[in-house]
């Protein structure tokens, strides 16, 4: 996409058109540049939780592209029928910091205590520490919740499936990653919902849905290939119970390297 030797070539420009008049062209073209870096499956493949980030602030230009991407996600009928919030303000996430915290206390103790409980009895489990490692990420999290530079809340109106939002909310995560920003869906939050509408000052009269909170900031660390049971373990064919047909043992993008 880009032409010889880093100077912008015609697809360069043709794209960085696309974005005229958001942002000042020399910017525009070096975005474009980093973002026709990334592969489709590179972005897929890599996209996962992705907690423990620097404070640093997301420019606008950044967070604009991030939501330009996740608003083309499908609605049923195009409804569009969705809010996004996005929260920077300390204050704001000062309120909403240990309501998190209290949101969290209350998941490990309700849906995930039968979880806790079995890693505590055999630690050495391949379950046990995968659970180990996701209780560590989340609890950073919770420890840090004020210091994530950018909060992207999602609502949702008249759409009892929830099928409608998370399209958006993973193409905001998957633009985040082009842009080399992390980012985790959090819906623990629920738990609480009454506090943090009345934080973020949501009307309570208009049946707005809270489907989560995307915590976003830049990573600490590395992303890698996210670890999932493979494909034929998790997909049937032509009838409930029966085989795929084929297997996939191992992720099938494994990086450039
Ligand atoms: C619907 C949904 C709700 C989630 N809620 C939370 C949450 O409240 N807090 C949290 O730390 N992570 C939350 N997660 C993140 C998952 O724990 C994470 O995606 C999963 O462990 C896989 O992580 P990985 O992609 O890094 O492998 C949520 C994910 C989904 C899809």
């Amino acid at each position: 996409m880009c032409g010889a030797g880093g100077v912008a070539g015609a697809g360069d420009v043709l794209l960085a058109s696309t974005f005229r008049g958001v942002w000042p062209r020399a910017e525009r073209i070096a975005s474009v540049r980093f973002m026709a870096e990334m592969t489709i499956h590179e972005a897929l493949y890599t996209t996962r939780a992705m907690r423990r980030i620097k404070k640093d602030p997301i420019p606008q230009d950044v967070q604009a592209r991030i939501l330009d991407a996740a608003i083309r996600a499908p609605t049923g009928g195009n409804s569009q029928n969705w809010q996004f919030l996005l929260v920077d303000d300390p204050e704001v996430r000062g309120q909403l910091g240990p309501i998190y915290r209290s949101c969290i206390e209350m998941l490990w103790k309700s849906f995930y205590a039968e979880r806790i409980a079995a890693m505590e009895a055999d630690p050495e489990a391949e379950a046990s520490r995968e659970m180990a490692s996701v209780l560590k990420s989340a609890n950073w999290m919770a420890r840090h919740f004020e210091d994530y530079p950018l909060l992207l809340f999602a609502f949702i109106q008249g759409d009892p499936t929830g099928g409608s939002i998370f399209p958006a909310v993973w193409s905001a995560m998957l633009a985040a990653r082009a842009e080399g920003v992390g980012a985790t869906i959090t819906s623990v939050m629920m738990f609480q919902m009454d506090d943090v509408l009345k934080v973020l000052g949501v009307p309570t009269d208009e049946e707005w849905v809270f489907a989560c909170c995307v915590p976003m900031g830049y990573p600490t660390g590395r992303w890698g290939v996210a670890r999932r049971r493979p494909a034929h373990e998790v997909t049937f064919r032509n009838q409930w119970g029966e085989p795929l047909g084929f297997e996939v043992p191992g992720p099938l993008w494994k990086g450039d390297s």
